[in-house]
């Protein structure tokens, strides 16, 4: 559903003359100085099934959102080709991505980018009222999204009087507002507490499967990343050092960053063993 081969973005002076020398065998470190260059995302190659929820891991600055937003062409590509169902997303004109990224892909961030001054309906309502939707039918789909996320009834509410784990819940129902078949999420549950956060991620996944979204989720939480995942990318400085499943990662670490980064964590439980209060939410 998703593809990514050999994708790069650099930063630096000059992107072109930044990608050049990062792509040798053998870069040249004081070539790359002087360019100021960062490689945001070097090589990234993997694909994304549909229905599946992939988490992009690794540390502060490994490259987790600059991959993200490569996948909706946010940013440009230094090199590589992007697919979404066997379609080159690079070749698209200004309109059909406008339209790939307003019906098909929904995405939340960790800072929601919700409007304070609207209501928490109105706000869920936002993207279909830009598609054109008459005013009752999306009144109507969001408080059907509401309910979905545990904000049944509360429509009428000012989102600046909702806690950090509802706006998140709001942000959650405006980005399936249009049915998207996509969905990117960038830290969507960093900012709260831990419990909140799990319960978010209970309901999160529990939504998702039975949505049947395709999803790339971004963490820098290994027991996050593990709870969550069909399949975890970890990456580091850029690159993508290992794809696999919790266990995978866990039984089969690719090297000794790999196996460090895991050690700790927290083996990932099924949601079928979950609690079934959590459970009748969806
Ligand atoms: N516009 C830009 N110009 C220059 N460098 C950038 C730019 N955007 C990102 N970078 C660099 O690319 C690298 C990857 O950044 P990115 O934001 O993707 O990391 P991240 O894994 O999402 O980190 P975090 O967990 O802190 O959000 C970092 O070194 C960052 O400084
Ligand atoms: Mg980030």
């Amino acid at each position: 559903m998703i593809e990514l081969e050999d994708v790069w973005k650099v930063f630096g002076t000059d992107e072109r003359a930044v990608l050049n020398e990062a792509r040798r065998p053998a870069p040249d470190e004081a070539v790359l100085k002087r360019l100021r260059a960062v490689t945001g995302v070097g090589g990234a190659s993997f694909k994304v099934e549909k229905g599946e929820l992939v988490c992009l891991m690794g540390l502060s600055g490994s490259g987790k959102s600059t991959l993200l937003r490569l996948i909706n062409r946010l940013l440009e590509p230094s090199a590589g080709q992007v697919r979404i169902d066997g379609g080159d997303i690079l070749s698209l004109g200004r309109k059909a991505l406008r339209e790939l990224r307003s019906q098909r892909i929904g995405m939340v961030f960790q800072s929601h980018a919700l409007v304070a001054h609207l209501s928490i309906r109105d706000n869920v309502a936002l993207p279909l009222e830009i598609r054109g939707l008459a005013r009752t039918q999306r009144e109507d789909r969001a408080d059907e999204l509401l309910a979905r996320v545990g904000l049944e009834g509360l429509g009428d509410r000012r989102v600046s009087a909702l806690s950090g784990g509802m706006q998140q819940r709001v942000g959650l129902a405006r980005a399936l507002a249009a049915d998207p078949d996509i969905l990117l999420m960038d830290e969507p549950f960093s900012a709260l507490d831990p419990l909140i956060r799990y319960d978010l991620q209970t309901q999160f996944m529990a939504l998702s499967r039975e949505l049947g979204k395709t999803t790339v989720f971004v963490t820098h939480d290994v027991d996050e990343a593990f709870r969550i995942a069909d399949r975890v990318v970890l990456m580091r400085g850029g690159r993508i050092i290992q794809v696999g499943t919790a266990d995978t990662l866990v039984n089969e670490p690719a090297d000794d960053y790999v196996r460090r980064f895991v050690r700790n964590a927290r083996l990932p439980e099924r949601l079928d063993q979950q609690p079934s209060k959590t459970r009748a939410f969806a």
